[in-house]
């Protein structure tokens, strides 16, 4: 049994890194993907339903037209935890994130609670997506005439908060949500290469229809449609109408929501060891990508809310009903096939970044070694891409969408406290350690980082905190009956310290 704080050297992850690469029979991951194929990644995961779908809700209930200021906000704060994740990823460009980081800062246990923390923000966030995909899909085909039957159009229950009970909703499962997650999960194990390139495609088509939005919408934008019953003024900011409700705490509560739809830039970095040179490509794929998507939201946010008075965007598609509202009614399918194929990549790329992380969790011993198993012609950890690929299916066809929804936010948020945390702890511990990027201002940004993503936890509601604690409790129980036991880096360091004796 080895000392649970153990921490792994920069310089032994390293040297990992490169044995797996050079030095071992057994076959391993490829380096394969390139810059642009990296911030294609964080695109990829990062613009999907926050967008195209919780916008018009966040608008209509909490900021109305300031719903571009909640976008600048929520990009802030996403933009202090990444220049942590660059610095990290530039300095330790291995495989698994957050988990590796802190497994060379914080010890072993702390890097296990984040590894275990991960897999709930990516498992749950790919289902979360796989079921507004699912969600898209069906109303898609709906305008083509084509019915999905509604008993595989669902989760079988669903939470009746008038009456506090689940009830069962006649449905058997969400079947196009299963469908999705399968098809990924077949695309992953044929190859990273293959799942780079299909998702260079798809972003770039999600890139256009949002552009074409953008410029379609600029015409006919209007403060006019800032003036609404609630806000007869027309100020971009609408007055204060309650707690989180306009003014500047519906800035903040609308912040908040929309921090979903930055998640997805920490993916990147879960690739580390799948980039042709990942010091220098790491940081520029982690700012890059998170740059250019708040680009895109607040001028999207500022386009729709310009075009159609907030208080009537609280649907499913309100980037489909900006359109509309225009006179461009042919463009609406066009929407929402970029939409589909848009929130297809973000589900692909979360359950890339989860395989990779459990990946490595394996490698480390703390899982059962057949989780790092690597095919021998695909070059991809088929074995935990297929376990996760069923886990996630099942989830995504059982569970309706709001009880995983909220998880991935604070499941995302405490992987950005222990990032900012970790990075701090590396430069006073290990302040001589080459940093091909180093975080401007670190002693400022990481602990601002870090505070902001608890303030915003702090927003979740109670029951999300009780599901989280139970996750990170049956975490727990694993580590202490298995992972400890063992740990390939308490083992060998037992056994030296034996033969020292
Ligand atoms: N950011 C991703 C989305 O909005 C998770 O779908």
């Amino acid at each position: 049994m080895g000392n649970i704080w153990i921490r792994k050297s920069v310089a032994l992850l390293k040297a990992e890194a490169h044995e797996a690469e050079f030095g071992s029979e057994s076959p391993n991951l490829h380096r394969t993907l390139s810059l642009t194929s990296l911030i294609s990644l964080g695109i990829g995961c990062i613009i999907g339903a926050g967008i195209f779908v919780l916008t018009g809700h966040a608008a209509a209930a909490y900021a109305g037209p300031a719903i571009s200021l909640s976008f600048i906000l929520a990009g802030l704060v996403c933009g202090l935890a990444g220049l942590c994740y660059a610095e990290m990823a530039s300095t330790v460009p291995i495989a698994g994130s957050a988990y590796t980081y802190a497994y060379a800062t914080m010890g072993e246990f702390i890097a296990w609670i984040i590894g275990w923390d991960l897999l709930l923000e990516y498992a749950f966030g790919a289902a979360t997506v796989a079921i507004g995909w699912s969600g898209y899909v069906t109303s898609f085909l709906r305008d083509l005439h084509i019915v999905v039957p509604a008993v595989l159009d669902g989760a079988p229950f669903a939470f009746d908060p008038a009456s506090e009970r689940w009830t069962h909703t006649g449905a058997l499962c969400n079947a196009p949500a299963v469908a999705i997650i399968l098809v990924l999960t077949a695309l992953l194990i044929a190859g990273i290469h293959e799942s780079a390139k299909v998702n260079n495609v798809i972003v770039a088509i999600k890139l256009a229809i949002i552009v074409i939005f953008i410029f379609a919408g600029i015409w006919s934008f209007s403060t006019s449609n800032w003036a609404t019953a609630s806000n007869p003024s027309g100020a971009f900011i609408p007055p204060n109408a309650g707690p989180g409700e306009y003014g500047w705490s519906g800035v903040i509560r609308g912040a908040a929501v929309v921090f979903f739809a930055y998640i997805g830039f920490d993916a990147v970095s879960t690739a580390a060891q799948e980039a042709k040179n990942p010091q220098r490509d790491m940081p520029i794929g982690i700012l890059g990508s998170l740059l250019i998507c708040t680009v895109l939201y607040v001028l999207v946010s500022l386009v729709l809310t310009g075009i159609v008075p907030f208080d009537r965007l609280s649907v499913p598609d309100p980037i489909a009903l900006g359109v509309d509202m225009i006179g461009l009614g042919w463009l609406s399918p066009v929407i929402k096939f970029g939409a589909i194929l848009g929130l297809s990549s973000v589900v692909l790329v979360l359950l890339l970044g989860q395989t990779r992380v459990l990946f490595s969790i394996a490698r480390d011993g703390l899982l059962p070694a057949i989780a790092a198993r690597v095919h021998p012609r695909f070059r991809t950890p088929y074995v935990t891409t297929l376990l996760m690929g069923a886990v996630v299916a099942i989830m995504a066809g059982l569970l309706p969408i709001g009880l995983v929804g909220e998880l991935v936010s604070i499941g995302t948020l405490f992987a950005f406290t222990i990032v900012c945390v970790g990075v701090l702890v590396l430069r006073l511990t290990h302040p001589e350690i080459h940093r091909p990027f180093r975080a401007p201002a670190v002693f400022i940004v990481a602990p601002l980082g870090a505070a902001a993503a608890v303030f915003l936890m702090f927003g979740l509601p109670r029951d999300t905190w009780i599901r989280f604690a139970i996750w990170l409790a049956i975490g727990l129980a694993i580590y202490f009956a298995y992972g400890r036991w063992h740990s390939r880096l308490g083992q060998s360091r037992m056994a030296q310290s034996r033969a020292n004796k």
